[in-house]
Protein backbone atom coordinates (compact mmCIF):
# COMPACT_ATOMS: atom_id res chain seq x y z
CA UNK A 1 0.00 0.00 0.00
CA UNK A 2 3.19 2.19 0.22
CA UNK A 3 2.71 2.77 3.53
CA UNK A 4 5.18 5.73 4.49
CA UNK A 5 6.20 6.95 7.80
CA UNK A 6 4.28 10.04 7.39
CA UNK A 7 0.53 8.05 7.58
CA UNK A 8 -1.16 6.77 10.49
CA UNK A 9 -2.62 3.51 10.98
CA UNK A 10 -6.02 3.63 12.53
CA UNK A 11 -6.43 0.42 14.75
CA UNK A 12 -10.32 0.18 14.78
CA UNK A 13 -11.38 -3.25 16.42
CA UNK A 14 -11.23 -5.25 19.88
CA UNK A 15 -8.08 -5.64 21.81
CA UNK A 16 -7.03 -8.27 19.16
CA UNK A 17 -6.99 -5.63 16.71
CA UNK A 18 -5.25 -2.86 18.74
CA UNK A 19 -2.67 -4.58 20.11
CA UNK A 20 -1.55 -6.48 16.49
CA UNK A 21 -1.63 -2.78 14.96
CA UNK A 22 -0.08 -1.55 17.86
CA UNK A 23 2.72 -4.08 17.31
CA UNK A 24 2.68 -3.66 13.47
CA UNK A 25 2.30 0.41 13.58
CA UNK A 26 5.42 0.58 16.28
CA UNK A 27 7.84 -2.02 13.84
CA UNK A 28 6.96 -1.10 10.40
CA UNK A 29 9.69 1.19 9.12
CA UNK A 30 11.01 1.83 12.80
CA UNK A 31 7.73 3.00 13.62
CA UNK A 32 4.70 5.09 12.29
CA UNK A 33 2.03 6.85 14.08
CA UNK A 34 -0.77 5.26 14.86
CA UNK A 35 -4.60 5.58 16.70
CA UNK A 36 -7.02 3.19 18.57
CA UNK A 37 -10.41 3.18 17.89
CA UNK A 38 -11.40 0.39 20.30
CA UNK A 39 -14.88 -1.16 19.67
CA UNK A 40 -14.92 -3.94 22.31
CA UNK A 41 -15.42 -3.41 25.92
CA UNK A 42 -12.16 -4.96 27.21
CA UNK A 43 -10.19 -3.03 24.61
CA UNK A 44 -12.16 0.12 25.78
CA UNK A 45 -10.94 -0.48 29.51
CA UNK A 46 -7.92 -2.14 29.16
CA UNK A 47 -6.14 -3.58 26.10
CA UNK A 48 -6.11 -0.05 23.93
CA UNK A 49 -4.89 2.47 26.82
CA UNK A 50 -1.09 1.68 28.31
CA UNK A 51 0.91 1.09 25.18
CA UNK A 52 1.59 -2.38 25.14
CA UNK A 53 1.03 -3.85 21.80
CA UNK A 54 2.14 -7.34 20.91
CA UNK A 55 1.48 -11.19 19.30
CA UNK A 56 1.53 -14.18 21.05
CA UNK A 57 4.02 -17.11 20.01
CA UNK A 58 2.24 -21.00 19.68
CA UNK A 59 0.42 -21.16 22.56
CA UNK A 60 2.38 -18.33 24.78
CA UNK A 61 0.61 -14.75 25.69
CA UNK A 62 2.12 -11.78 24.27
CA UNK A 63 6.09 -13.33 23.39
CA UNK A 64 6.54 -10.67 21.09
CA UNK A 65 5.68 -6.63 21.11
CA UNK A 66 6.84 -3.17 22.27
CA UNK A 67 6.09 -0.54 24.22
CA UNK A 68 4.42 2.15 21.71
CA UNK A 69 1.82 4.75 23.11
CA UNK A 70 -1.32 5.51 19.91
CA UNK A 71 -1.74 9.41 19.38
CA UNK A 72 -4.86 9.13 20.22
CA UNK A 73 -7.74 6.78 21.54
CA UNK A 74 -11.01 7.41 20.29
CA UNK A 75 -13.88 5.48 22.74
CA UNK A 76 -17.82 5.38 22.39
CA UNK A 77 -20.41 3.82 23.91
CA UNK A 78 -22.50 2.99 20.61
CA UNK A 79 -20.06 -0.11 19.97
CA UNK A 80 -21.12 -1.65 22.78
CA UNK A 81 -24.31 -1.76 21.23
CA UNK A 82 -23.33 -4.27 18.85
CA UNK A 83 -21.43 -6.38 20.99
CA UNK A 84 -21.87 -10.22 21.95
CA UNK A 85 -22.94 -10.51 26.03
CA UNK A 86 -20.02 -12.80 26.75
CA UNK A 87 -17.79 -9.88 24.84
CA UNK A 88 -19.10 -7.66 27.32
CA UNK A 89 -18.70 -9.66 30.28
CA UNK A 90 -15.04 -10.57 29.41
CA UNK A 91 -14.29 -6.58 29.54
CA UNK A 92 -15.98 -6.56 32.98
CA UNK A 93 -13.39 -8.72 33.97
CA UNK A 94 -10.62 -6.00 33.96
CA UNK A 95 -13.12 -3.13 35.36
CA UNK A 96 -13.84 -5.11 38.32
CA UNK A 97 -9.63 -5.68 38.63
CA UNK A 98 -8.91 -2.08 38.17
CA UNK A 99 -11.57 -1.56 41.35
CA UNK A 100 -9.64 -4.70 43.31
CA UNK A 101 -5.80 -3.09 43.09
CA UNK A 102 -6.77 0.73 43.21
CA UNK A 103 -10.12 1.78 44.44
CA UNK A 104 -12.29 0.39 46.64
CA UNK A 105 -15.57 2.54 46.31
CA UNK A 106 -15.23 1.21 42.49
CA UNK A 107 -15.29 -2.30 43.05
CA UNK A 108 -18.18 -1.63 45.37
CA UNK A 109 -20.40 0.14 42.88
CA UNK A 110 -19.14 -2.40 40.27
CA UNK A 111 -20.15 -5.47 42.90
CA UNK A 112 -23.40 -5.29 42.55
CA UNK A 113 -23.68 -4.44 38.77
CA UNK A 114 -25.33 -6.74 36.39
CA UNK A 115 -23.25 -5.18 32.93
CA UNK A 116 -25.56 -7.11 31.19
CA UNK A 117 -28.87 -4.62 32.04
CA UNK A 118 -26.96 -1.60 32.21
CA UNK A 119 -24.98 -0.93 29.55
CA UNK A 120 -25.00 2.78 29.87
CA UNK A 121 -21.48 2.10 31.19
CA UNK A 122 -19.39 5.32 29.55
CA UNK A 123 -19.00 7.02 33.26
CA UNK A 124 -17.42 3.68 34.35
CA UNK A 125 -15.46 3.17 31.35
CA UNK A 126 -13.96 6.90 32.11
CA UNK A 127 -13.28 5.28 35.43
CA UNK A 128 -11.10 1.99 34.20
CA UNK A 129 -9.20 4.32 31.89
CA UNK A 130 -8.38 6.60 34.31
CA UNK A 131 -7.08 4.43 36.98
CA UNK A 132 -5.44 2.42 34.44
CA UNK A 133 -3.56 5.31 33.07
CA UNK A 134 -2.20 6.59 36.79
CA UNK A 135 -0.80 3.27 36.98
CA UNK A 136 0.73 3.22 33.95
CA UNK A 137 2.15 6.85 33.88
CA UNK A 138 4.11 6.08 37.28
CA UNK A 139 5.74 3.47 35.67
CA UNK A 140 5.55 3.21 31.73
CA UNK A 141 7.46 0.38 31.06
CA UNK A 142 6.93 -1.96 33.72
CA UNK A 143 10.05 -1.86 35.99
CA UNK A 144 8.15 -2.31 38.85
CA UNK A 145 4.56 -0.45 40.09
CA UNK A 146 2.77 -1.38 37.02
CA UNK A 147 2.56 -4.80 37.87
CA UNK A 148 -0.10 -4.40 39.54
CA UNK A 149 -2.38 -4.59 36.80
CA UNK A 150 -1.12 -7.86 36.36
CA UNK A 151 -3.72 -9.32 39.36
CA UNK A 152 -5.49 -11.93 37.95
CA UNK A 153 -3.50 -12.80 35.03
CA UNK A 154 -0.83 -14.72 35.95
CA UNK A 155 -3.40 -17.63 36.77
CA UNK A 156 -5.77 -16.16 34.33
CA UNK A 157 -3.08 -16.35 31.27
CA UNK A 158 -2.07 -19.92 32.54
CA UNK A 159 -5.75 -21.04 31.97
CA UNK A 160 -6.18 -19.06 28.42
CA UNK A 161 -2.85 -21.35 27.36
CA UNK A 162 -4.12 -24.15 29.14
CA UNK A 163 -7.35 -24.35 27.03
CA UNK A 164 -5.55 -23.17 23.71
CA UNK A 165 -3.12 -26.02 23.91
CA UNK A 166 -6.43 -28.05 24.12
CA UNK A 167 -7.89 -26.81 21.32
CA UNK A 168 -10.56 -24.78 23.38
CA UNK A 169 -9.66 -21.28 23.63
CA UNK A 170 -11.33 -19.23 25.56
CA UNK A 171 -12.22 -15.27 26.27
CA UNK A 172 -9.22 -13.45 28.37
CA UNK A 173 -11.34 -11.49 30.42
CA UNK A 174 -13.39 -15.10 30.94
CA UNK A 175 -9.77 -16.77 32.15
CA UNK A 176 -9.06 -13.29 34.15
CA UNK A 177 -12.24 -13.45 36.21
CA UNK A 178 -11.14 -16.85 37.18
CA UNK A 179 -7.58 -15.66 37.91
CA UNK A 180 -8.70 -13.56 40.10
CA UNK A 181 -11.07 -15.91 42.19
CA UNK A 182 -8.00 -18.05 42.57
CA UNK A 183 -5.05 -15.46 42.87
CA UNK A 184 -7.83 -13.83 45.92
CA UNK A 185 -7.24 -17.20 47.61
CA UNK A 186 -3.75 -16.75 47.40
CA UNK A 187 -4.02 -13.34 48.67
CA UNK A 188 -5.93 -14.44 51.58
CA UNK A 189 -3.67 -17.25 52.22
CA UNK A 190 -0.49 -15.12 52.33
CA UNK A 191 -2.78 -13.41 54.72
CA UNK A 192 -2.54 -9.75 52.69
CA UNK A 193 -7.19 -10.23 52.56
CA UNK A 194 -9.61 -11.30 55.32
CA UNK A 195 -11.69 -14.03 54.90
CA UNK A 196 -14.73 -12.14 54.81
CA UNK A 197 -12.65 -9.98 51.64
CA UNK A 198 -11.80 -13.06 50.10
CA UNK A 199 -15.73 -14.71 50.11
CA UNK A 200 -16.81 -11.13 48.72
CA UNK A 201 -14.64 -11.17 45.64
CA UNK A 202 -14.92 -15.27 45.58
CA UNK A 203 -18.94 -14.51 45.07
CA UNK A 204 -18.66 -12.02 42.39
CA UNK A 205 -16.02 -13.73 40.44
CA UNK A 206 -18.03 -16.89 40.52
CA UNK A 207 -21.16 -14.75 39.86
CA UNK A 208 -19.94 -13.57 36.62
CA UNK A 209 -17.06 -15.89 35.11
CA UNK A 210 -18.12 -19.62 37.07
CA UNK A 211 -19.86 -20.80 34.28
CA UNK A 212 -16.50 -20.19 31.91
CA UNK A 213 -14.33 -22.89 33.45
CA UNK A 214 -15.63 -25.88 31.22
CA UNK A 215 -13.39 -28.50 32.87
CA UNK A 216 -10.85 -28.37 35.61
CA UNK A 217 -7.26 -27.70 34.31
CA UNK A 218 -4.80 -29.90 35.15
CA UNK A 219 -2.55 -28.68 37.84
CA UNK A 220 0.53 -30.26 37.14
CA UNK A 221 0.34 -28.60 33.63
CA UNK A 222 -0.73 -25.64 34.60
CA UNK A 223 2.37 -25.28 36.62
CA UNK A 224 4.23 -25.81 33.89
CA UNK A 225 2.88 -23.18 31.58
CA UNK A 226 3.25 -19.91 34.27
CA UNK A 227 6.90 -21.16 34.59
CA UNK A 228 7.13 -20.10 31.13
CA UNK A 229 5.26 -17.10 31.98
CA UNK A 230 7.56 -13.71 31.26
CA UNK A 231 6.01 -11.82 33.93
CA UNK A 232 8.78 -14.24 35.75
CA UNK A 233 12.11 -13.52 36.99
CA UNK A 234 14.90 -16.14 36.86
CA UNK A 235 12.24 -18.71 36.71
CA UNK A 236 10.22 -18.04 39.68
CA UNK A 237 6.33 -17.83 39.67
CA UNK A 238 5.58 -14.21 40.45
CA UNK A 239 2.26 -12.85 41.75
CA UNK A 240 0.42 -9.38 42.35
CA UNK A 241 -1.71 -10.13 45.51
CA UNK A 242 -4.28 -7.36 46.91
CA UNK A 243 -3.07 -5.94 50.20
CA UNK A 244 -6.66 -5.50 51.02
CA UNK A 245 -9.32 -4.28 48.56
CA UNK A 246 -8.10 -1.31 46.45
CA UNK A 247 -4.46 -2.05 46.95
CA UNK A 248 -2.02 -4.72 45.75
CA UNK A 249 1.81 -5.77 45.95
CA UNK A 250 3.59 -6.80 43.16
CA UNK A 251 6.55 -9.35 42.70
CA UNK A 252 4.99 -11.64 45.55
CA UNK A 253 6.51 -15.37 45.63
CA UNK A 254 3.64 -17.82 46.54
CA UNK A 255 4.84 -21.55 47.63
CA UNK A 256 4.24 -24.03 44.87
CA UNK A 257 2.13 -25.97 47.06
CA UNK A 258 -0.43 -23.03 47.73
CA UNK A 259 -0.18 -22.71 43.78
CA UNK A 260 -1.73 -26.11 43.60
CA UNK A 261 -4.13 -25.31 46.07
CA UNK A 262 -5.59 -22.50 44.48
CA UNK A 263 -6.02 -23.94 41.30
CA UNK A 264 -8.17 -26.86 43.06
CA UNK A 265 -10.45 -24.14 44.48
CA UNK A 266 -12.04 -23.63 40.88
N1 LIG B 1 -2.35 -4.37 25.44
C1 LIG B 1 -2.91 -4.54 26.59
O1 LIG B 1 -2.58 -3.86 27.57
C2 LIG B 1 -3.99 -5.56 26.74
C3 LIG B 1 -4.77 -5.55 27.89
C4 LIG B 1 -5.81 -6.48 27.96
C5 LIG B 1 -6.02 -7.37 26.93
N2 LIG B 1 -5.25 -7.36 25.84
C6 LIG B 1 -5.47 -8.27 24.72
O2 LIG B 1 -6.71 -7.99 24.11
C7 LIG B 1 -7.20 -9.16 23.48
C8 LIG B 1 -8.65 -9.34 23.77
O3 LIG B 1 -9.39 -8.22 23.33
P1 LIG B 1 -10.95 -8.34 23.03
O4 LIG B 1 -11.59 -8.96 24.21
O5 LIG B 1 -11.41 -7.03 22.56
O6 LIG B 1 -11.01 -9.48 21.91
P2 LIG B 1 -11.12 -9.39 20.32
O7 LIG B 1 -10.33 -8.31 19.75
O8 LIG B 1 -10.85 -10.77 19.85
O9 LIG B 1 -12.66 -9.03 20.08
C9 LIG B 1 -13.64 -9.92 20.53
C10 LIG B 1 -14.68 -10.23 19.46
O10 LIG B 1 -15.62 -9.17 19.43
C11 LIG B 1 -15.77 -8.69 18.10
N3 LIG B 1 -16.10 -7.27 18.24
C12 LIG B 1 -15.29 -6.25 18.60
N4 LIG B 1 -15.99 -5.10 18.70
C13 LIG B 1 -17.27 -5.41 18.41
C14 LIG B 1 -18.48 -4.64 18.35
N5 LIG B 1 -18.51 -3.35 18.66
N6 LIG B 1 -19.63 -5.28 18.00
C15 LIG B 1 -19.62 -6.60 17.70
N7 LIG B 1 -18.52 -7.38 17.74
C16 LIG B 1 -17.36 -6.79 18.09
C17 LIG B 1 -14.47 -9.01 17.42
O11 LIG B 1 -14.62 -9.10 16.04
C18 LIG B 1 -14.13 -10.36 18.04
O12 LIG B 1 -14.81 -11.40 17.41
C19 LIG B 1 -6.37 -10.31 24.04
O13 LIG B 1 -5.52 -10.77 23.03
C20 LIG B 1 -5.58 -9.70 25.17
O14 LIG B 1 -4.33 -10.29 25.36
C21 LIG B 1 -4.23 -6.46 25.72
ZN1 LIG C 1 -6.01 -8.49 30.76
Amino acid sequence: MNISRKDVLLNFGGGMVTDLGGFVASTFKRGIPFVNIPTSLLSQVDASVGGKTGIDLDAYKNQVGTFAEPDFVFISNEFLETLPDEQLISGFAEMLKHGLIADVAYWEELSTLNPLENKQLLTLIKKSVSLKSEIVLADFDEKGPRKILNFGHTIGHALESYFLQKKNPQLHGHMVGLGMLAEAYLSKEMKLISETEFMQIESVCRNHFGKYLKEKPDTDRMIQVMQNDKKNDSGKINFSLLNGIGKCNFNVEVPEELIRKSIQCF
